[in-house]
């Protein structure tokens, strides 16, 4: 076993099941990430409109190896050269993250490798440090399918939260307006496709709550639209079934002025945080959210506006992944913080 202390080159095997991303990545300490494999189970989860936990804790334990065997693999390394296991040990599913942690917990006890927990938003606050290097401090505006919230961040693994959401998460408001107009699961990248269809325009005005907080509450956006519907008779409120009068345009312009007033929100927040915290240089946007083009580009102009940098993490690193696991593995190795293998998921 190497001696973490002295800083010498080691190994990182990452471990991510916190949702519905059965994940694995390498990271070596000298090279960065060698492989970031993901099998996704959103066709699983499609038919039933959100992520089904038990279905998706059965579909953990059925492609982990496989997808740690690819990890490996891909990353040109076997099992005995990995010295690390990260993983994801809270927040997320209670039986999904239970999978990856109990066989990250037998391979480390197995193959005698040290282990590290590892935060799921902790991996998503510095997934766009991945790639860049980012100068402390930064504000970081995560926004996902179960998390929204606004960091000031000081240091690797040094975070001060500033708000987060009260009720929904972006993603989850995303999600439920989509299921609520008869349009798919994941909500967020077909909202997108719905809303450039008529240029991101702002038809309907709905609400921007909590303009003088960090704090967010989006549960409001989702009944905003609902009696929108209702009080054009697009929508049944007691068979909540949606009437077919309802047109494509239609669902265009809703998902047009949902995607607004939630750009808006990040908009309000972030300008905020520029006066309070005038040390900033730079803003990272992560999480499953930050996968969307027309949000990067509003915010990155604020960004520009406002003399900031504006980073955002390679698509395959803003939803889940065990890429960003093994970062944070990797800097918890170098400042030696360690967990023993009663590691629990609490
Ligand atoms: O980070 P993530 O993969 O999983 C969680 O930790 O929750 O985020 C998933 C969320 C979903 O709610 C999905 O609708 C949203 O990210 N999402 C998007 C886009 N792609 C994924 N939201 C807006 N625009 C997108 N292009
Ligand atoms: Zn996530």
């Amino acid at each position: 076993m190497k001696n973490f202390n002295n800083l010498g080159n080691f190994n990182i095997l990452g471990i991510e099941t916190s949702c519905d991303e059965t994940a694995a990545a390498v990271y070596s300490s000298s090279k960065g990430i060698l492989s970031n494999a993901i099998y996704s189970q959103i066709e699983l989860h499609q038919k039933y409109g959100g992520v089904v936990p038990e279905v998706a804790s059965r579909a953990h334990l059925e492609k982990m190896p496989l997808i740690i065997d690819q990890a490996l693999t891909e990353a040109k390394l076997k099992l005995e050269d990995i010295d690390i296991i990260a993983v994801t040990n809270k927040p997320g599913l209670a039986g999904s993250l239970l999978i990856g942690l109990c066989y990250a917990k037998g391979i480390a006890w197995s193959e005698n490798k040290k282990i590290i927990g590892v935060n799921h938003l902790e991996g998503h606050i510095f997934s766009a440090c991945i790639e860049n290097n980012i100068e402390f401090p930064f504000l970081c505006l995560t926004a996902s399918g179960g998390h929204t919230a606004l960091y000031y961040v000081t240091g690797y693994g040094d975070y001060k939260l500033l708000g987060q959401t009260l009720d929904d998460a972006v993603g989850e408001a995303f999600d439920k307006v989509s299921k609520l107009i008869g349009l798919g699961y994941p909500g967020g990248p077909i909202i997108e496709r719905y809303a450039a269809q008529v240029n991101f325009k702002d038809f309907f005005q709905y609400p921007r709550p909590l303009s003088n907080s960090y704090d967010f509450s989006l549960s409001g956006l989702k009944t905003a639209v609902l009696y929108h519907l209702k009080e054009n008779g697009w929508y049944n409120l007691e068979t909540k079934i949606l009437s077919n009068t309802i047109t494509e345009l239609i669902k265009q312009e809703i998902a047009s002025s949902l995607l607004c007033a939630i750009t808006d929100i990040f908009k309000i927040k972030l300008k905020k945080a520029f006066k309070e915290f005038s040390d900033i240089k730079s803003v990272a946007f992560v999480g499953g959210v930050s996968a969307n083009k027309y949000i990067r580009s509003q915010l990155k102009d604020l960004c520009e506006k406002s003399n900031k940098k504006f980073y955002v993490p390679s698509i395959e690193y803003c939803t889940d992944n065990a890429a960003m696991i093994a970062f944070v593995g990797n800097y918890k190795a170098l400042q030696n913080k360690f967990d023993s293998l009663e590691l629990d998921i609490f």
